[in-house]
């Protein structure tokens, strides 16, 4: 039995049946059997319901689109997870060369791409401006000036939005918080429109939308209408003096339950956000959605098997075969993950950290987890589909995990399992 202490999340792809757990019509142990442990698995189910709970509040009661959701694919870039979207109707919020390819990979629209990121390249920008996508982010006046040159050595023009950094406190985990004006991020408020008058003398340079991300995992929608509001009060003051764009990026962030965290509903939240943009005046804009975890976070589960139970004076610990290389997020965050047994045990339950076998005493999956099992069981970190496996590393030579899609009745492998020949087949000894 697991711990009614911490509340679980609510997951629509994967449930508890007489002490089984599914993901969707498939026992997780018949997937871990099939295709071992540590192993990612995703709902088909879970991730469209997510998509098509934003879709459906970007269409106005008399069928008209007033936003656009762009997949943030940092969350979780498997190709079958983007091609998903892709057939969906999303559009892509990229931030590396990386990620643009993946995207390109699938056959993805071009002008359905936004490019971001704090410190692309050179040769990145080069070749989203070959491609041809919708927006490139602009984060600081510097990066301006190199689109501009990089756009004028391709004989191109560059569609830019600037990153406003509204210095608005998202209250959430400082490593994710992106908005305040101690962060790294996009343009200093007070430097926005001066940097718009600078941007619209550059021959290059075409000014498209404005962009705004404030942080990752908000579970309240105040915050975000903080942002909108001084957004939008930029949006006034460049109208003024006739620079006109066409579309705001309001970036993502809208947090998930991990387990007891109550945010906001994905169709209440979009709403809310876009009936404020229509109720200032703004309705003419596009507006551009990037949503990342909260479209896959809850679509996926890490399935681990338990290697050792190792009692001790001041902690038990339940060894795993998962560790901090599969989902980093609790070492790096202390975040929290629901962990249940995949099968109901009568063993005898006691209090355990899971941890895994990297030698790092950081290297832990949860703390303070009552569990009922016994070595070889099967556990399932739940919330695992957003910021897992793309944060996956090879530390200790431990190979990446495969990853399943699983539809309905059907699994499919989504990526191989990593050979551990393949981690050092492109490293080379010095001659004698
Ligand atoms: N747009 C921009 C510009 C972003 O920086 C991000 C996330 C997103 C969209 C998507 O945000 P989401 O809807 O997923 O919250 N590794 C961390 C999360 C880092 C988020 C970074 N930016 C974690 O595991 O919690």
């Amino acid at each position: 039995m697991t711990s009614k202490a911490i509340a679980l999340p609510q997951l629509s792809g994967f449930t508890e049946r007489e002490g089984a757990w599914y993901a969707e019509e498939i026992p997780l142990a018949d997937l871990a059997k099939e295709f071992g442990t540590p192993l990612y698995v995703y709902s088909k189910k879970a991730l469209t319901e997510a998509y098509q709970a934003y879709d459906k509040a970007c269409i106005d009661q008399q069928g008209k689109r007033r936003a656009r959701v762009h997949y943030a694919m940092k969350a979780n870039s498997n190709l079958a997870v983007i091609d998903c979207f892709k057939k969906l109707g999303a559009g892509f919020d990229l931030v590396s060369g990386g990620e643009l390819a993946r995207a390109l990979a699938i056959g993805a629209d071009p002008k359905s791409l936004v490019f971001a990121g704090v410190g692309k390249s050179a040769t990145e920008i080069a070749s989203a401006l070959q491609a041809g996508v919708k927006c490139i982010n602009v984060e600081s006046i510097a990066e301006l000036h190199n689109i501009n040159r990089v756009a004028s050595k391709l004989n191109c023009r560059a569609p830019i939005s600037l990153r406003v950094n509204p210095d608005v406190d998202a209250k959430t985990h400082p490593y994710i918080s992106t908005g305040l004006k101690g962060n790294k991020f996009g343009i200093a408020y007070h430097e926005v429109l001066k940097t718009y008058r600078e941007a619209s003398q550059l021959p290059q340079i075409d000014l498209v939308g404005i962009d705004c991300h404030i942080g990752s995992q908000i579970t309240t929608t105040a915050p975000y209408l903080d942002a909108l509001d001084k957004v939008l009060d930029l949006v006034e003051n460049l109208k003024r003096e006739g620079i006109m764009i066409h579309h705001l990026d309001l970036g993502g962030g809208l947090g998930i339950s991990y387990s007891d965290e109550t945010p906001p509903d994905i169709t209440e939240f979009t709403n809310t956000l876009l009936n404020h943009v229509a109720n200032r005046g703004f309705a003419h804009l596009d507006i551009v959605l990037e949503p990342g975890r909260s479209l896959v976070g809850n679509a996926g589960v890490l399935l681990t098997t338990v290697e050792y139970l190792k009692p001790g004076v001041e902690k038990n610990f339940c060894i795993v075969d998962a560790a901090m290389t599969e989902l980093m997020r609790p070492a790096l965050y202390e975040a929290h993950h629901g962990i249940v047994a995949a099968q109901t045990k009568s063993a005898k339950s006691s209090t355990y950290d899971v941890v895994g076998p990297v030698c790092e005493s950081g290297d832990w999956l949860g703390r303070d987890r009552t569990l009922a099992v016994e070595e070889g069981d099967l556990l399932a970190i739940l919330s695992a589909g957003a910021y897992g496996f793309v944060m996956a590393s090879n530390y200790n030579t431990r190979p990446k995990p495969a990853e399943i899609m699983v539809d309905g009745k059907n699994a499919y492998v989504i990526r191989a399992r990593e050979k551990t020949a393949e981690l050092f087949a492109s490293e080379t000894i010095l001659p004698n």
